[in-house]
């Protein structure tokens, strides 16, 4: 565990800031990741993430600004944050011609693990990703699956406080991919940090706690997963039931705060023009021109929906 005190943020960003000639690929980026976190870094292609992470585990060098890791700046402190960090890139090479056990070992002793120590941590890390039983087995003759846990397994050797994952779940079918994400919730239980870029973001929001959503380099919103729809829904939907759906439908259309309207397997779907808007004129538009309504329910909105609404596809 680390050293720092717990007060320290995992992950401390202030100005962030990373061109590429004249290509400004993050721009002023001020992110905050608390311990403990399993942190959802979300963005279109291009956005920013890998550059961020890279930036995050010393491989990348930042044009401006600070990032801190436990306390450890990136840039002048470099061998300490590396010591707190297990990061998986998004593309690694596996070593396909070397044994599971082989090559855990390889990067234990990178990581100055002493020999006596090693095989029980391979041991320990193995179980953890589920993967006890192919301690023997060529890393080529594995799944695509098995490979990412074992990439999983390296970055864990040292038993780093924060992993910095770039697309852990890509390429995965999806038993892979949940069992990847159970794997992250039991390393957040063991009291890691984690932060984890992805485009599957149905997932991302059942797993993460908190997120940050950037796009062209700049941050968007960062806080609670659930709060994202909240914050940055630009409309509220609502599902009203009710026996007369047909007739219902020209009337509540007609209502000044809703901006379009349809039928929807035998129930009235209203987009209102604005997230703040009463939803109890609906009620009202029913009692009022004598309709039945049997129930009026707000649409929880998803945080793919809410990143569709908010980037609109810029990327670049
Ligand atoms: N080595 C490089 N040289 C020049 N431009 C680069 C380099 N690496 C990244 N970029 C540019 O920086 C921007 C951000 O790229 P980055 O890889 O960080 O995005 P990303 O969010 O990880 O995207 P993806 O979802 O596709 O992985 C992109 O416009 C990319 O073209
Ligand atoms: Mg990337």
């Amino acid at each position: 565990m680390s050293e720092a005190p717990p007060s320290i943020p995992a992950v401390e960003t202030s100005g962030l800031t990373r061109s590429y000639g004249s290509m400004l690929a993050l721009d002023n980026l001020n992110l905050t990741v608390q311990r403990g976190d399993l942190f959802g870094f979300i963005g279109s292609n291009g956005a920013g993430k890998t550059t961020s992470l890279r930036i995050l585990a010393t491989f990348l060098q930042p044009s401006s600004g600070t990032a801190r890791v436990l306390g450890s700046d990136v840039v002048t402190d470099p061998d300490a944050v590396r010591r707190k960090i297990g990061y998986m890139p998004d593309f690694f090479g596996v070593y396909k011609d070397m044994e599971v056990t082989e090559y855990l070992d390889f990067f234990g002793a990178c990581y100055r693990l002493p020999a006596a120590k090693r095989e029980k941590t391979i041991g320990d890390v193995l179980e953890l990703v589920g993967l006890t039983e192919k301690k023997g087995a060529l890393i080529g003759a594995l799944s695509r699956g098995m490979q990412q846990r074992i990439g999983l397994a390296r970055v864990l050797i040292h038993d780093p406080d924060l992993l910095l994952l770039d697309e852990p779940a890509s390429g995965l079918d999806p038993r892979a991919r949940i069992e990847m994400m159970a794997i992250l919730l039991e390393l957040q239980r063991l009291g890691k940090t984690i932060i984890i870029s992805s485009h599957i973001l149905s997932e991302l929001q059942t797993l993460c706690n908190r997120c940050a959503i950037i796009e062209r380099g700049k941050l968007i919103y960062t806080g609670p997963v659930s709060g994202a729809s909240g914050d940055l829904a630009d409309t509220t939907i609502m599902w009203v039931t009710t026996p007369e759906a047909d007739r219902a439908l020209p009337i509540l259309i007609a209502l000044p705060d809703v901006r379009e309207g349809e039928v929807v397997d035998g129930k009235v779907k209203l987009t209102l023009k604005h997230k703040d808007a009463d939803a109890s004129q609906i009620a009202v538009a029913m009692v009022q021109n004598g309709l039945r309504l049997t129930g009026l329910r707000e649409e929880e909105i998803g945080l793919e929906e809410v990143f569709l609404r908010v980037t609109k596809g810029e990327t670049q």
